[in-house]
Formats: C-alpha cells, sequence, structure tokens
C-alpha cells in the first residue's frame, strides 16, 4: 500500500491509499486521470443541480466516490473486486468522509434498485462493456427516468465509449460531451466526460 496526496482543489485534498504491486487484473488499484477529471468535475457543479443520491460503478480505490460523498451526496460505491470495495470505504474514512456504503456489483448481476446519479469513470476498455453496462444502466432499470449517467474515459481510447454513447443517445438519452484535461504523476491527459440524460 502506499498513500497518494490527490488536489482536487486548493481547499478539497484527500490523501489516498493505492494498492500497489497486485496481481492483474489491477484496474482497480490505483488513481486514474479520469477519476481526477470527473471528481474535478463534481466539484465543479452547481451544488443544486446535484442529486441527493448517487451509485458508482467499478468504482476502483474510489476517488469519484469520495468526492461525490464529501459533497453531501449520499453514495453507494461499487465494483466487482473485493479489495477495490475495501479501499474505497477506507480511503473514505481516512479523509472524514460520511455518506459512502459500497457493495460488490459484477455488472452482469440482477439489480432491484435504481438511482438518479450514475458516476462511471473509465469503465470501458474490453469489448464486452458497452453491452454489459447498457444492459445494467438502461435494460433493468439501474438508472433511474430522468436520471443521468456521469461517463469518462480517455480521449485516447474514446471509439469504444463512444459507442455506448451512440446507444444511449439511439433511445433518447438528451447527450453533452466536455473534454478536460488533466495532469496526473508528471503526464498531461484528455478526458472526454459525457452527461447521459435518460428521458423521464
Ligand atoms: C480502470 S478501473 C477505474 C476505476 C475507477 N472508476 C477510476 O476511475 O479510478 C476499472 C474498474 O472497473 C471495474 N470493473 C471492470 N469490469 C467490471 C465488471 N464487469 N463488473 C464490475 N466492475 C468491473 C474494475 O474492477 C475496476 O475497478
Amino acid at each position: 500500500m502506499r498513500t497518494v496526496h490527490v488536489e482536487l482543489r486548493p481547499d478539497v485534498v484527500f490523501q489516498l491509499l493505492e494498492a500497489v504491486a497486485q496481481p492483474r487484473p489491477n484496474h482497480w488499484s490505483r488513481v486514474w486521470p479520469t477519476a481526477l477529471a470527473m471528481s474535478r468535475w463534481l466539484l465543479d457543479q452547481p451544488k443544486a443541480s446535484l442529486p441527493k443520491e448517487a451509485f458508482e460503478l467499478g468504482c476502483g480505490m474510489g476517488l469519484v466516490s469520495v468526492t461525490a460523498a464529501h459533497l453531501g451526496i449520499v453514495t453507494h460505491s461499487t465494483d466487482r473486486e473485493p479489495l477495490a470495495i475495501a479501499l474505497a470505504l477506507e480511503n473514505a474514512e481516512r479523509n472524514g468522509v460520511v455518506g459512502l456504503t459500497t457493495s460488490l456489483l459484477e455488472w452482469s448481476d440482477p439489480i432491484t434498485t435504481s438511482a438518479p446519479m450514475l458516476l462511471a469513470s473509465d469503465l470501458v476498455y474490453e469489448p464486452t462493456s458497452p453491452d454489459a453496462i447498457y444492459s445494467l444502466v438502461h435494460t433493468a432499470g439501474l438508472l433511474a427516468p430522468g436520471g443521468v449517467l456521469v461517463m469518462a474515459g480517455p480521449t485516447a481510447r474514446a471509439e469504444l465509449a463512444n459507442t455506448l454513447v451512440r446507444r444511449f443517445r439511439d433511445v433518447g438519452y438528451a447527450h453533452l460531451c466536455e473534454a478536460l484535461h488533466v495532469e496526473w504523476e508528471g503526464n498531461t491527459d484528455t478526458v472526454e466526460l459525457h452527461t447521459l440524460r435518460r428521458p423521464a
């Protein structure tokens, strides 16, 4: 384990545990530029525009969920990897952030809940991901009518994510996209952030 210092804004700084030297697949174990970009985006939103609850898919070590909970949003963080959700909870506790709960969720699992905001940071990197996420979010109804899916990933591999965006647009979701630049560990990345609002 190592602790990383993550400054989202001068007044919002987290000390977060990363799990180093994990066996693959280990995408869950570290801070990714997309999570930084999405967290800063959340902080930039007018408070009144944010819902009271959010649900994160594939939360990894939890930066986005910790930011949402820091903003007072009751946040449920999920991942298929048990160590990831344990780390997300630990990271919330270490930073004095309350209002975050966790559970294991593989995207093909049946669900019985829905949320007004879904957070999906850097999730679309396997060929099966678009189908799995579409089925969970839209077909199974994880995203409530009128709710918003906030989805982001690196511009450098946007093709797969764009196939998923097109599917949501085709069934009437209102779509906005913005490019965000983020510096992390000496590199500058560009991240595409999509907001997709489900018809009411
Ligand atoms: C690149 S990491 C991104 C983690 C975090 N969202 C972030 O931006 O830092 C992808 C995450 O998605 C999770 N994941 C990938 N496929 C999944 C699936 N089919 N069901 C649930 N979680 C999945 C991984 O365990 C991992 O935590």
